[in-house]
């Protein structure tokens, strides 16, 4: 039987292939079609302090090369999340993590402060892609700098590992990484959604209630292998992939390149099974490959 189980960042996981945030909810409504058992971690969608509602509708929409999204991060608030999701979490084994995000490194110590105290939570996943407010509205994910202080400002506030999701609209996603590295980050996850836009040329307005949106799925998959590639030359702590992966063949490029672990997202919105699926899809290569252990595969691509 081909080796799958993985530590990651000191997550114990039976396999490397976990649910993206913000595409599986808190897991209760895929639960009817997905054991949850069976994935290598949930990640939770994005929790803020504060409920949120979001931006206005319409807030996906299909394009000819993938989906664009604007969500805008509505979520209940995090003392929902304790009292109201956490209960139904913990009737399942697999490692929860929580992903987070604020508008300032208060906001997110304060959150990682909260959740250090919930023992079901086995990691934070720090959502970067958000406006600094006591900056100006820039946002964290932009700027090395400011994206050190905000993970230095965590770490201090937590014991939990900590998984810095890295936006791939900047310029250079390593020097990013790398600051996220040195300021105590465990993994870094990429990538987030890149920035789109869609119009409607009968109306002229855009097809989102908002101008733009984050594009996932299919698409992005070659720039997010890429950026893990670029990453995994100047970090030495775990990369998690995420992007366009809909196939066990689509996660071991990522592996390739250099990820210890994947996360599938839009896949979920077209097939349930999709990580479960994906599982199978490894360990069937793996087999036919006569590869014992997946992790021969991390970092391996031939140059
Ligand atoms: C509808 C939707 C909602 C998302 N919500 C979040 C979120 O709340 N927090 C977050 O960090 N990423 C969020 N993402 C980004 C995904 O977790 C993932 O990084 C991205 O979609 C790329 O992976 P994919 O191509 O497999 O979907 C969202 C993506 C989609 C499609």
């Amino acid at each position: 039987m081909a080796g799958l189980d993985i530590e990651l960042a000191g997550i114990k996981m039976k396999n490397p292939v976990m649910v993206a945030s913000g595409t599986f909810g808190y897991g209760e409504e895929a639960s009817k079609f997905v054991d949850l058992d069976k994935l290598g971690a949930i990640v939770t969608k994005t929790i803020t302090l504060q409920a949120r509602e979001g931006n206005p509708p319409p807030r996906i929409v299909e394009t000819s090369s993938g989906m664009l999204n604007s969500i805008g991060l509505q979520n209940k608030g995090v003392k929902d999340f304790i009292e109201n999701r956490i209960p139904f979490l913990s009737k399942f084994k697999t490692p929860l993590i929580a992903n987070i995000a604020g508008d300032s490194a208060k906001d997110y110590a304060e959150l990682a402060k909260i959740l250090n105290k919930e023992p079901l939570i086995k990691g934070l996943e720090i959502n970067i892609s958000c406006p600094n407010v006591t900056k100006g509205g820039m946002f964290f994910c932009f700027d090395p700098n400011a994206t050190e202080e905000l993970v230095r400002t965590i770490r201090k506030a937590t014991s939990l590992p900590l998984i810095v999701k890295l936006s791939p609209n900047v310029t250079d996603i390593s020097l990013i990484a790398k600051k996220a590295e040195d300021a105590g980050a465990d993994a870094v996850s990429l990538i987030n959604t890149l920035m789109g836009m869609a119009i409607d040329i009968e109306t002229r307005k855009s097809k989102l209630g908002t101008p733009t949106g984050g594009l996932s799925g299919p698409a992005i998959k070659p720039i997010a292998v890429r950026m893990v590639w670029q990453v995994a030359q100047v970090v030495k702590i775990p990369i998690i992939g995420v992007g366009g992966i809909m196939t066990g063949e689509d996660a071991i490029e990522f592996f390739l390149a250099g990820a210890s672990a994947v996360q599938v997202g839009t896949a979920n919105f077209v097939d349930t099974q999709a990580p479960i699926r994906i599982v199978g899809e490894i360990k069937d290569y793996l087999g036919e490959n006569n590869i014992n252990n997946y992790k021969e595969l991390i970092g391996n691509i031939e140059m």
